[in-house]
């Protein structure tokens, strides 16, 4: 057996070292759980640890929207895996997963996407991925709520997304990096703005803005609007984990013609439409 000369290798640790070390870990998490269920509940990512600890055991919880879209495997759409460019891989709350960040660059790049539009900026770690991976000469345009137009909305976002909102710049993951000239910075609400110059140039679409019902339902209809091509491309996010999301697509599936193939990929919380594969 070959060995690092000079340097002996560590001793087995005995079991009673084994049940030491795990003292530390057996006592975090005990006071993490004792807190979680005494005082932690009382907020909304208390009650979402919960469920999710409630899911890891198999259960659902009943008063989610139900996941009616059939799902489908990256590799269905994507086809073998294309080279593709990864930024800004730490998520942060708000965030696409990791695994998402990497299927929606796959996404772009087999979809030969060169027109890209983002419902929905926040501190623009995707759209920084999306205009990366949309070719050299790809555009990206980004639609983000300013904090100050929070109030007076034409309808009420979600309490919780608020955070979301209230931020002092959009787009800060983006900024100075070599995407930037490519990508454009636009303000405003989505179911008030004027996305008329956007209609039909488009070639890819991600609906992440408000999460609550009638918003996804506006910014669907103005993402098939956007679309300038059959093949185009409507990629949605928390499909499955914002009711208002899994609600809306779930009734425009059922009664938009347009949206009926609409599917959601596998092991994300991404819904996928792509333009054309249904009946008018
Ligand atoms: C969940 S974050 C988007 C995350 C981002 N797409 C990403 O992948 O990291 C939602 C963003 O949508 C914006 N937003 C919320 N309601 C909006 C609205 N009505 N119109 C436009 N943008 C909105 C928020 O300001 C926030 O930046």
């Amino acid at each position: 057996m070959l060995e690092l000369e000079g340097v002996a290798p560590p001793r087995e640790r005995n079991k009673s070292a084994r049940v030491t070390g795990f003292a530390k870990p057996y006592l975090l998490g005990l006071g993490y759980s004792i807190a979680l269920f005494t005082v932690g509940w009382t907020t909304w990512r208390g009650r979402a640890s919960i469920v999710d600890l409630c899911s890891k055991l198999g259960y659902r919880h009943d008063t989610r929207e139900p996941i009616e879209l059939p799902a489908v495997s990256m590799h269905s759409i994507t086809g073998d895996a294309s080279a593709i460019r990864v930024h800004e891989l730490d998520a942060v709350d708000g965030n696409v997963s990791e695994k998402e960040l990497v299927v929606l660059n796959s996404l772009v790049v087999s979809s030969n996407a060169n027109s890209i539009f983002e419902l929905g900026t926040f501190d623009g770690r995707t759209t920084r991925n999306l205009a990366a991976n949309a070719g050299d000469h790809g555009r990206v345009f980004t639609l983000d709520l300013p904090r100050a137009s929070v109030i007076g909305l034409t309808a009420p976002i979600h309490q919780h997304e608020e955070r979301y909102v209230d931020k002092d710049i959009s787009g800060a993951r983006y900024r100075g990096s070599s995407e930037e000239p490519r990508i454009t910075q636009l303000y405003g609400d989505s179911g008030t703005f004027d996305f008329s110059q956007y209609f039909g140039i488009i070639d890819f679409v991600f609906v992440d803005a408000s999460h609550a019902y009638r918003y996804v339902v506006n910014d669907s209809l103005v993402a098939l609007k956007l679309l300038q091509r059959e093949g185009g491309v409507i990629v949605w996010h928390d499909y499955g984990r914002w009711d208002g999301v899994t609600r809306a697509l779930n009734d425009l599936r059922v009664n938009h013609g347009k949206f009926a193939e609409l599917s959601y990929i596998e092991g994300t919380t991404l819904a996928f439409l792509r333009s054309g594969s249904s009946p008018q």
